[in-house]
């Protein structure tokens, strides 16, 4: 199976030449003829690779529809079927981040081709880090999650084991995570961003954390940064090539009186300059 499409269109006949042409070519394919029985179908069966939506409907047009679904998963993959669409609606489709359009009537050739390119979007924004992510990981997260299921504020123990094992949270973990425990993307989401300790990056072995706040600010705190980067040769949110290092600025650590602060995993260093920084390094290495 290439990936599970769910196509949305008033049009019956549309509905039905969508099947009669992807499933062929390998696609498991949902069809819907109003959008919010389409919402309906994502919140039961899980993600969609691709949504294939229609541009005007009755009761929520496509672009209304759109919206809704980024919000529940955000890097699902939106082609929009248009008939003669206004400059307005182009604009918001494109801020959507479509894939790509599919002007009525379309071809079978057409459909394949943009049915294709959709999946393989889906692929790069879901797991940008395969190799972080791959079956073995996934059915360690799905233990994880099994041993949670069910038990009151489940999730972020979950996600706390998850992040113990994959390293951090990319889209795709978060996304098999809601569906293992029956709960909206764009709840796991919220709660990954709203809580410091939750990230979305990779990080290296050691993680620096350099502060910018203002006590350390003043005392050259930016120099210091600017050292590291430049030895490191990363920018701030990168890994290193080796994974060793990664690297953050943050707002005040809570450790003013030592100003300027860095932190290396769980270690504060206070009161250091540019050259002693370059020398912090050695300790990790
Ligand atoms: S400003 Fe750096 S620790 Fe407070």
């Amino acid at each position: 199976m290439k990936g599970r499409i769910l196509v949305v269109d008033d049009e019956e006949i549309v509905l039905k030449s969508c099947e009669r042409i992807l499933k062929p070519e390998g696609y498991e394919v949902s069809t819907s003829s109003s959008a919010p029985k389409a919402l309906e179908m994502l919140g039961q069966n899980g993600s969609f690779d691709v949504v294939i939506t229609d541009i005007k409907m009755p009761g929520m047009d496509g672009i209304e529809f759109m919206k809704k679904l980024r919000e529940k998963d955000p890097d699902i993959s939106l082609v929009l079927i248009t008939g003669y669409p206004s400059q307005e609606s182009i604009k918001e489709a494109l801020a959507l981040k479509i894939v790509d359009y599919l002007p009525k009537p379309f071809s079978p050739a057409l459909l394949a081709e943009t049915a294709g390119k959709a999946i393989e979007f889906r692929k790069k924004t879901s797991h940008p880090e395969a190799g972080d992510f791959g079956p073995e990981m996934a059915g360690k997260l799905t233990g994880i999650i099994n041993a949670h299921k069910g038990k009151p504020g489940a999730l972020i123990p979950v996600l706390q084991q998850a992040q113990e094992l994959v390293g951090y949270l990319p889209p795709a973990v978060q996304r098999h995570i809601a569906h293992g425990l029956n709960v909206p993307v764009s709840e796991v989401h919220g709660v990954v961003s709203f809580y410091s300790f939750f990230t979305m990056k990779p990080k290296g072995k050691h993680n620096i954390r350099v502060c910018l706040g203002t006590a350390c600010y003043v005392k050259r705190a930016e120099e210091i940064l600017h050292k590291l980067r430049d030895k490191l040769q990363i920018d701030i949110g990168e890994v290193t090539a080796d994974k060793q290092f990664s690297l953050e600025s943050v707002r005040c650590l809570g450790a003013c009186g030592l100003a300027p602060v860095v932190v290396v995993d769980k270690d504060t260093h206070g009161s250091i300059n540019p050259v002693k920084a370059l020398d912090i390094l050695t300790q990790y290495q």
